[in-house]
């Protein structure tokens, strides 16, 4: 049984990466006890995955998630970027970020001191529960100039109850399972110790298809947001990972006329959308040194958020039955929801 209500949390730690991959018998913080109440299971990382109001959440990500639920107040110019891990975050946070601040950055001479040129979008668009909760209990939130970009791989049921109830703005990012799922395993395979090895793919995909992965199962936080937008689209934008590598000049239109900011003429006559997208590709973003050989404010090396970039890569590390497999789960899943990944 799950208990109501959490403890009081336990103070916050200097070192997020250092808390973010450890296994919990190692981890400084406090509530041992709330958190062996909830169902344990082993994750793909060190840390262990655990069962919280339906969503597997690595056991380090609760404390930040609650203290976020508690502390965060969201006000209506805010926008949150939301996303499964390895949906394509960085990609979307980069489009966004250029966006909302397109004007401060026309001309020439202040695009070359573009803040994308030298950070990586995730310290453009900090996460509420890897970065700013995770550091602190409290940030100073309201120092920041509207509007104020967020992201979040939290599932809609958990997020703070100001978000839901303020007219702030959500723009969920949803990618095909397959290839998020083999994203995924790149990207653990990253945190492991090289001695260690990778991770067998058959393993992960096991507790993939059990919905085991962190913020899982995968189609829950899919088809939480995707209902969202349904009831209410004017707050809530629904886009897919595939969407935006077919026809991104349309999805970034989307985009701009969902949150407020429709390109004008005289901006789509001078190509700002294609200066965006540009600015923003796969091909740009990894050719910049901060992408090479930096690291985000968190700890981990940027590079580890470009590998391919590609829609169907999956088919490269899985046999056709893996990837049946993930597809008998999303038909199963969705079934009925309307949607089609
Ligand atoms: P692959 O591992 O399939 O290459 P996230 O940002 O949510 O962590 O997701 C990472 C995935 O998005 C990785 O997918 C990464 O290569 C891809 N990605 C990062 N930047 C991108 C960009 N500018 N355009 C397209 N895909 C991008």
């Amino acid at each position: 049984m799950q208990p109501s209500q959490p403890p009081p949390l336990p103070p916050p730690s200097p070192s997020p990466l250092y808390l973010k991959y450890l296994r919990e018998e190692d981890m400084p913080q406090a509530f041992p006890d709330f958190l062996s109440s909830l169902p344990l299971e082993e994750g793909w990382f060190p840390t262990s995955l655990r069962s919280y109001q339906g969503f597997w959440l690595p056991s380090w990500i609760l404390k930040p998630i609650l203290t976020c639920q508690n502390h965060f107040q969201a006000d209506p110019s805010d926008v949150l970027l939301v996303t499964s891990p390895k949906s394509g975050t960085t990609w979307l946070a980069a489009i966004l970020f250029a966006l909302v601040n397109r004007a401060k950055y026309s001309d020439s001479c202040s695009q070359r001191s573009h803040p994308l040129l030298t950070q990586n979008p995730h310290d453009l668009v900090p996460s509420l529960e890897f970065n700013l909760y995770l550091k602190e209990e409290n940030p100073n939130l309201a120092a920041l100039a509207p509007p104020r970009l967020f992201g979040t791989h939290m599932p809609y049921s958990l997020l703070p109850q100001s978000v839901r109830d303020s007219n702030c703005k959500l723009v969920y990012l949803c990618r095909n399972p397959k290839d998020n799922f083999v994203s995924l395993w790149h990207f653990v395979n990253k945190l492991r110790p090289e001695e260690k090895g990778q991770i067998p793919i058959q393993e992960c995909l096991d507790k993939f298809c059990r919905g085991l992965s962190p913020c899982g199962p995968y189609w829950d936080h899919v088809l939480g947001y995707h209902k969202a937008s349904l009831e209410m689209p004017e707050k809530v934008l629904f886009m897919t990972y595939e969407q935006m590598k077919v026809d991104p000049h349309v999805q970034v239109r989307r985009l701009a006329d969902f949150l407020g900011c429709p390109f004008g003429e005289e901006e789509l006559r001078d190509g700002m959308v294609e200066g965006i997208l540009r600015m923003c590709s796969f091909e740009n973003l990894t050719a910049l040194e901060v992408n090479k050989s930096g690291k985000l404010s968190t700890g981990e090396d940027s590079n580890w958020y470009f590998r391919r970039g590609e829609v169907g890569d999956w088919a490269n590390y899985m046999s056709a039955e893996m990837g049946e497999r993930i597809d008998g789960v999303t038909e199963e899943k969705l079934h009925g929801s309307g949607l089609k990944l």
